[in-house]
């Protein structure tokens, strides 16, 4: 019997192993915006993703917070991108002038970009996470850690979703 548990076990991994090959995942460090525009705004000319991104609070949520929690790790863990994560924002940083990982960056959401940004071509589209609902909600909670402050909205992901969603390409029919 134990034998037998055993050989459903191994197919359970296995399985899980495939479907996993089917998702796209990031990996490596995060590398930040000015690296993933360098290459969006060149070679695939997406500069209207970036210019669309600039306009929502995600790009203010290091900046708006106040003076004193700017290089706060308990703030920084959701108002910034990648905390403590390698190549993610860190106390240190955030305490220079223009830290590379402020904001809620694309990494924020897609994930660390070194794995994306040297992998060929073909491999671009499964080096790279595709946010779903619980990428939000990891920052996205209940209610605010620390309580609620002037400007916090309770998370509806259906509307929520529809103020960032990225636009289509300027000359997309
Ligand atoms: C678990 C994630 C999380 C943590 C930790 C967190 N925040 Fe926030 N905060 C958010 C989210 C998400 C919003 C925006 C919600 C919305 O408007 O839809 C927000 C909004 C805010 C705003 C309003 C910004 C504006 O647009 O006016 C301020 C100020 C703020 N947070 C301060 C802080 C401070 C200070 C800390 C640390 C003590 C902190 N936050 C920690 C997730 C977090
Ligand atoms: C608030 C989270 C969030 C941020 C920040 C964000 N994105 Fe996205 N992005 C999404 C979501 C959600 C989708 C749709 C995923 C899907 O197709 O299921 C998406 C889709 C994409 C796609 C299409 C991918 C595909 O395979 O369909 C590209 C390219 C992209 N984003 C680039 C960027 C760039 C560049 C930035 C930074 C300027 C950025 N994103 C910032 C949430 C985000
Ligand atoms: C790394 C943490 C993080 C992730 C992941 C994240 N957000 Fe946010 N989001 C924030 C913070 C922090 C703010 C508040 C910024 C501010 O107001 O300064 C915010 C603000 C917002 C706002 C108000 C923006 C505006 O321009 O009015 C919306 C809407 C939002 N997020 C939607 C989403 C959605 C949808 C996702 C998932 C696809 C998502 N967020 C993922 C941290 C995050």
């Amino acid at each position: 019997m134990l034998k037998y548990s055993y050989l459903a076990l191994a197919l359970v991994l296995a399985a899980a192993v495939c479907v996993n090959l089917a998702f796209s995942e990031a990996s490596g460090k995060y590398i930040g915006n000015k690296q993933c525009l360098m290459c969006r705004k060149t070679v695939v000319k997406q500069q209207y993703l970036f210019d669309h991104w600039a306009t929502t609070k995600h790009a203010k949520a290091t900046e708006n917070l106040p003076a004193d929690k700017k290089a706060d790790p308990e703030c920084l863990q959701c108002h910034s991108t990648g905390f403590g994560k390698p190549g993610g924002m860190t106390v240190e940083m955030a305490k220079t002038a223009t830290p590379l990982m402020a904001n809620v960056q694309c990494e924020g959401c897609h994930g660390p970009g070194e794995a994306h940004k040297t992998a060929p071509k073909e491999k671009k589209a499964e080096t790279m996470n595709k946010p779903t609902k619980e990428t939000c909600i990891v920052c996205h909670t209940e209610t605010h850690p620390g309580g609620d402050v002037p400007g916090w909205k309770k998370f509806n992901y259906e509307e929520d979703s529809k103020t960032v969603a990225h636009p289509k390409a300027p000359d997309a029919k």
